[in-house]
This record gives structure tokens, sequence and C-alpha cells, in this order.
């Protein structure tokens, strides 16, 4: 058998993805930041197959069988055939592990989608020696195919900051994959980092498929997608000026956006607990009177990624160690950053 070990980082979003149509489309350009250490390794091993297509032989996620998740792999890899005909006649046997400790609520679609498309990828260019289809390079066609894993396993390919939707900023962005934005970043946005506060690794009540099939006829639904077009402007704006006051209250806008619209879906629904309450709280209590601008936002789940400047780390960890900590589940946070 044939290997190959591939890496995907997580990332978060600033600027949320939430909402689609058609074939994994958004219904607004997000923006987020891939992190460091939240990360999954996936491994893939192929044999040929004597059939027209490709199987999935087995899967094990942290080395044990997966039901669930081979099931959604093996559609996904019937699905991509047609971009990676090389796959085609081979079977593939993949592993996948994650960094990040097994039920923190962190979600790990991102990683784990941009991890086996980078693989993929890699096997057709082993196979074939190319890349098939009509791309701009290798990074757009791994976005392009990470994307139809889980959306915002598109933005995960790259390091620092991307974009994925097409933005009115950004003349080569796209609905189909992510794109780069790091050139024109301000370099004090190159240390940020995140701490990510487990509030609960309870399963989420309301999982994200269903989450962006609600906002179908979510009555707000309309004033959210062209508050995060806007939102993926004057962020972008943000970073170029280096304005980190200006950051923290866009960061805390998108967050509460997003959580909104779940409180305004038919059936409204809430994730936020009573201690990711208290932290926000916390964390906002604490910019003001120190001054120092932290900031919070959220995914889809209960849990707080408080996002600081590495100047800042000091007086963050004794924010998070005296009071922050004591909030969350077994007094769980996990230490991250942007990958660069
Ligand atoms: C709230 O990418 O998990 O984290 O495309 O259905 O796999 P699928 O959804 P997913 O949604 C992520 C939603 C979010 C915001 C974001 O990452 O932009």
């Amino acid at each position: 058998m044939n290997k190959i070990i591939s890496t995907g980082h997580s990332n978060i979003a600033i600027v949320k993805y939430w909402g689609k149509h058609g074939k994994q489309l958004p219904m607004n350009p997000s923006l987020s930041m891939t992190l460091q250490n939240a990360k999954t390794e996936t491994i893939i091993e192929w044999k040929t197959n004597n059939e027209t297509k490709s199987t999935l032989g087995k899967f094990t996620f942290e080395n044990k069988e997966n039901k669930p998740f081979q099931e959604r792999i093996a559609k996904y890899i019937d699905s991509i055939q047609a971009y990676i005909p090389a796959l085609k006649g081979l079977e593939l046997k993949i592993s996948s592990s994650n960094s990040f400790p097994h039920s923190t609520g962190i979600a790990s679609s991102a990683s784990a989608y941009s991890a086996l498309a980078q693989g993929l990828v890699h096997i057709e260019k082993s196979i074939t020696g190319t890349i098939s289809g009509n791309y701009k390079n290798e990074k757009v066609k791994t976005s392009f195919l990470a994307r139809l894993g889980s959306g915002s396993a598109a933005r995960s390919i790259y390091k620092g900051f991307s974009v994925w939707g097409k933005s009115d900023a950004l003349n080569e962005s796209s609905d189909t994959y992510a794109i780069p934005i790091n050139n024109q970043v301000n370099p004090i946005f190159k240390k940020l980092h995140d701490a990510i506060l487990i509030v609960s690794t309870d399963e989420k009540k309301v999982g994200s498929s269903l989450g962006h099939s609600l906002m179908n006829n979510n009555i707000y639904a309309k004033q959210r997608f062209s508050q995060a077009r806007k939102n993926t402007v004057r962020l972008i704006n943000i970073l170029i000026q280096g304005n980190m006051p200006a950051f923290c209250d866009l960061v805390e806008e998108e967050a509460l956006a997003l959580h909104a619209m779940m409180m305004t879906s038919t059936p409204p629904y809430l994730l936020l607990a009573a201690n990711t309450i208290k932290i926000i709280n916390h964390i906002q209590e604490f910019r003001k009177s120190t001054g120092i601008p932290i900031c919070f936002t959220l995914d889809a789940g209960a849990n707080v990624h408080l996002l600081y400047h590495e100047n800042n780390a000091a007086e963050v960890k004794d924010l998070i160690e005296s009071q922050l900590k004591y909030f969350c589940q077994n007094d769980k946070w996990i230490s991250d950053k942007i990958f660069f």
C-alpha cells in the first residue's frame, strides 16, 4: 500500500459563515484565522481495487472505527471523484486523529476536511504528476475540495487570515474556494492568540447542518447576510490599519450576530450557557477597566474563544487563571494562536 500523511489546522471565524445554498455555497463571505495547535492528522493508504470507482476500506478516528464518520467520508470520497479522476480504481484506508482532546466541543470538521483534501490532492499528484482541472494553483483546488466536505474547511488550507466567499473588497475572492489575505495584514495581527475556554463538552443540541438550513426561513437572514458582507470589507480595512480596538468591536458584533440568528430561527434555540455569558461579561469588564484590547468570539456552541495580542499574554493568563477558568468544565482551557 502507498501512504501519505497530511495535517489540517482548525480555524476560528471572525466574520461568520452561517447560511448556505446550492452545493456548499455560502450566503455571505467569511473571514477566519487558522490556528496553530488545534489540528487533525490524517493518514491515507491506497491500493488498486480493480473497480471503476474509488472505495473506502477501513476508516478509523482516534484509532477506533467510527461508523457515522466513515459513512460521511465515504459519501464525500464518492462525490469528489469527478474532480480527482485518479481516485477511480483505488481502495483507500484512512485513519485520522486530532491534536486536541476528544469531546472538548471544538469543531473538527474544518481541520478534518482540510487534512483530507490535502491528502487526496497529494495522491492525485503522486499518481499523475499533476493537478487536473482548471484551477489557479494547487491550494485553490485543495480549498475547493475541502469546501465540499465542510464549508469552513475551505479557509483552513491557508496559514494566517483567509476569506471564503465573494467579497467586494477582494477581486479574486470566490464562493467556491478561499483565498489568503496575509500580504495586506498589519504585523500586529500576526501575533494574535486564542485561549479556548471549554465551557461545555456536551454534544450540541442543534448541529451546524440544521443550523445553516434554519437560515433559509429566518426573517432576519437578509439583513444578516448584508451585515456579514459589510463586516468583511470593514474587517479587511481594520486588519490593514492594525486597529486592535476596532477589531475587538467587530469580533464581538459578529459572534453575537451568529447567536442572534440561532435565537431567531424557527424553532428558536440557544447554544449559549450561563457560564458563556459570565465569561463574556468578565472579558468586557476587563477590557473596560484595563484598556487592554481583548475580545471574545463564539462558534456554534457554548465555548468562548478569547482573542488577544501576544504582548498581553501575561495579563490574560492571569485573568483566566484567577477568574475565567472557574466557569469552564473541569477548569479546562486550551492555549492556541494564529498559525504562521
Ligand atoms: C459557526 O463549516 O461546520 O463555525 O459547511 O455544514 O460543514 P458545514 O458547516 P461548518 O459551519 C461553520 C459555522 C461556524 C462559522 C464559521 O466557521 O464561519
